[in-house]
């Protein structure tokens, strides 16, 4: 009430605007397009400005994809100044120009650099130069940083100082730059990533394009495998600080990119629908990753689904529970805004599953109505669900308490 009353008054002043311009932080996960996954550090201002293009023509934007991020590979050294520049081959027009462009779409548009002096595909990266680096990513236009973790030291009190670094350089910045730390989860980034200054942070190692790690892999996150590592970590989540379980894998069928290394073989529609439904009940930040200039409609049908995207956007800023977890299922639940709740029902097995699913495991004694928001549909009023799984399915239900 009285921090209410110091804000209406903060704002009657015409300090709100600066109060809100420092406090932008993400009120939901943020959703964005991503370039690793599908171009690696092959990429152009063309291929950037096509996914812009191809952002709005699909429908990817109005769904809530707003933010387009350039991630590794950008760079092309420092000048003279030192200041930090784009490669002049890939970027011959310079970051500022393309995000002018990305800007007149209405999209926002995120850079990537590292806390050391090389990030991790090998390029020019901040350490030492957080300042004016992020006074260069702010005089571009950028709106957004991942700031990743290679080539640096492994103690958590080094990484805190580093990440809190770029952090401040941002804020003084002159620009509101939102701060996602990419050090993969090894130091417990949700115990400390919100005081070092990040809005979301990364809890896993890189995500490939598979179901699952098989011991031949040589290693690499498979979809159900960033599941299970996160399972506990939602009650660190919440507004303006999000566990980031990496990039949607959704739509690139095994067929390019560095998700396709380490056993990433593709995926199938099922099991991209069961990540897209898992990311968005565990409120983790959606990051499309595949080619958004030629999706098929099962891409499409799986990436824009409103409903299950209001899950994810749900502005209670909630993180899913888990109700039941054993060998074969999975059963998650998330409190949403009107007394509702949303439950995922994952088939972990490779076969299909009968599954009789009880609502007072929920604590809901009684008949309910659910929706089935796959299908769009509502379901006769019952006390349990009962119905077949296919292997690797999820299901998601929104249920009016
Ligand atoms: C790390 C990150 C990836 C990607 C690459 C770029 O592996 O975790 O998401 O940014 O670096 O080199």
């Amino acid at each position: 009430m009285i921090k209410e009353l110091l804000i209406n008054l903060l704002c009657i002043l015409g300090v709100g605007n600066m109060l809100s311009a420092q406090t932008a932080k993400f009120q939901t996960p943020p959703m964005s397009w991503m370039t690793w996954n599908y171009f690696a550090d092959n990429i152009t201002e063309n291929d950037i400005k096509e996914m812009a293009d191809a952002m709005v023509s699909s429908g990817m934007l109005q769904a809530g994809y707003n933010y387009i991020i350039i991630d590794d590979g950008w760079q092309g050294g420092r000048d003279n100044r030192n200041n930090i520049i784009p490669d002049p081959k890939k970027f011959p027009s310079g970051i500022k120009a393309l995000a002018d462009y990305v800007h007149s779409k209405g999209i926002k548009l995120g850079i990537y650099s590292d806390a050391a002096l090389l990030t991790c595909a090998g390029y020019t990266a901040s350490y030492g130069f957080e300042e004016q680096d992020a006074r260069t990513f702010a005089s571009w236009g950028i709106d957004y940083l991942k700031y990743d973790y290679c080539n640096a030291p492994g103690d958590r009190e080094e990484a805190i100082k580093r990440y809190s670094a770029m952090s401040e350089a941002l804020k003084k910045s002159g620009r509101d730059i939102v701060f996602g730390i990419c050090e993969w989860g090894h130091r417990q980034p949700w115990l400390w990533g919100a005081q070092a200054g990040g809005d979301l942070w990364r809890t896993t190692d890189d995500v490939r394009d598979k179901w699952m790690r098989k011991d031949t892999d040589g290693g690499g996150e498979g979809i159900l495998d960033i599941v299970i590592k996160n399972l506990e970590l939602g009650k660190h989540a919440g507004k303006g600080k999000w566990n980031d379980m990496d990039m949607l894998v959704v739509g690139l069928y095994g067929k390019k990119g560095p998700s396709g290394d380490l056993g990433g073989v593709g995926c199938t529609d099922v099991e991209y629908q069961s990540q897209m439904s898992l990311w968005s009940i565990m409120s983790s930040p959606l990051t499309a990753s595949n080619d958004i200039r030629k999706m098929n409609d099962e891409t499409k049908r799986i990436l824009m689904n409103t409903e299950v995207i209001a899950v994810n956007q749900d502005p209670l800023g909630h993180s899913a529970e888990v109700v039941l977890h054993n060998d074969d299922i999975l059963v998650l639940k998330k409190e949403l805004k009107n007394n509702e709740i949303a439950i995922a029902i994952l088939n972990k097995l490779p076969d299909n599953k009968v599954i009789n699913f009880e609502l007072q495991s929920l604590g809901l004694d009684g008949k309910y109505q659910l929706r089935d928001l796959w299908k769009g549909i509502d379901m006769r009023a019952s006390s349990h669900w009962k119905g077949t799984l296919l292997g690797h399915e999820t299901k998601l239900f929104k249920i009016s308490k």
